[in-house]
């Protein structure tokens, strides 16, 4: 069985998909973390961002693995790497890449093979796994949104103000928004459930309540 989320930056997609995949004895995939391994890679090493194939190429070869916890680029822990302000906005060049795009759709679905799966990201439910037996599509408003992505950051000690946050947030809705090829739509048959004021055991909850109704 797939499980896909899909939804904004900061609609507490990941720890929510994390737990639900837990309580199921699911497996778990952070689609958003392989875009971020890409660009780390990029990043160390200081390639032309504005060519886009040097980026699709790197990715082509690079080996990502992700357990349920820790992400693994070339069997080292880039877990907490991946998660700085710097990678965070520099992702947009391997999210808005074809090539990119490509590779990790086919590292997706090879992953998902012969597993129960939940999986979050943008496009899980449109363009990756089109046939998942249930799709949720998780929401929160702007200021809740970048209020958690604040105290996150904050949490590892790094130097942010929360308009800023908002600021870039806005940016990354806007591209993840017009992204042509795997940018952030609501499936048509994809649950749409907003988390402002539910606290993250509730959202668990809730999902799960909305995958037990599924499987019956
Ligand atoms: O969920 P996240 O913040 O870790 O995602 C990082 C970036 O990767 C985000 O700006 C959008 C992009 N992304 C994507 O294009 N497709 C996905 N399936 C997951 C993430």
């Amino acid at each position: 069985m797939i499980i896909t989320i899909d939804g904004p930056a900061g609609a507490g997609k990941s720890l929510a998909a994390r737990q639900l995949a837990k309580n199921l004895g699911f497996r778990f995939l952070d689609t958003g973390a392989m875009y971020r391994a890409v660009t780390l890679a990029g990043l160390r090493q200081k390639i032309n961002w504005e060519n886009t194939g040097e980026l699709a190429k790197i990715a082509a070869n690079l080996s990502i693995r992700l357990s349920d916890a820790r992400v693994l680029l070339e069997d080292e822990d880039v877990t907490a790497a991946i998660r700085t302000f710097e990678v965070t906005t520099l992702t947009r060049h391997a999210a808005d890449n074809l090539g990119v795009r490509e590779r990790l759709v086919e590292l997706q679905r090879a992953f998902a093979e012969g597993k129960n799966l939940v999986t979050e990201g943008r496009d899980q439910a449109t363009v990756v796994f089109p046939k998942a037996e249930v799709k949720i599509y998780l929401t929160a408003s702007d200021e809740v949104r970048a209020q958690r992505r604040y105290k996150d950051l904050l949490a590892r000690g790094e130097r942010v103000t929360l308009p800023e946050v908002l600021k870039k947030q806005m940016e990354r809705d806007r591209r993840d928004l017009q992204r042509e090829i795997g940018g952030l739509r609501k499936a048509e048959n994809s649950i749409e459930v907003c988390t402002d004021r539910l606290t993250a055991d509730e959202v668990v909850a809730k999902l799960e309540q909305l995958v037990r109704a599924a499987e019956k």
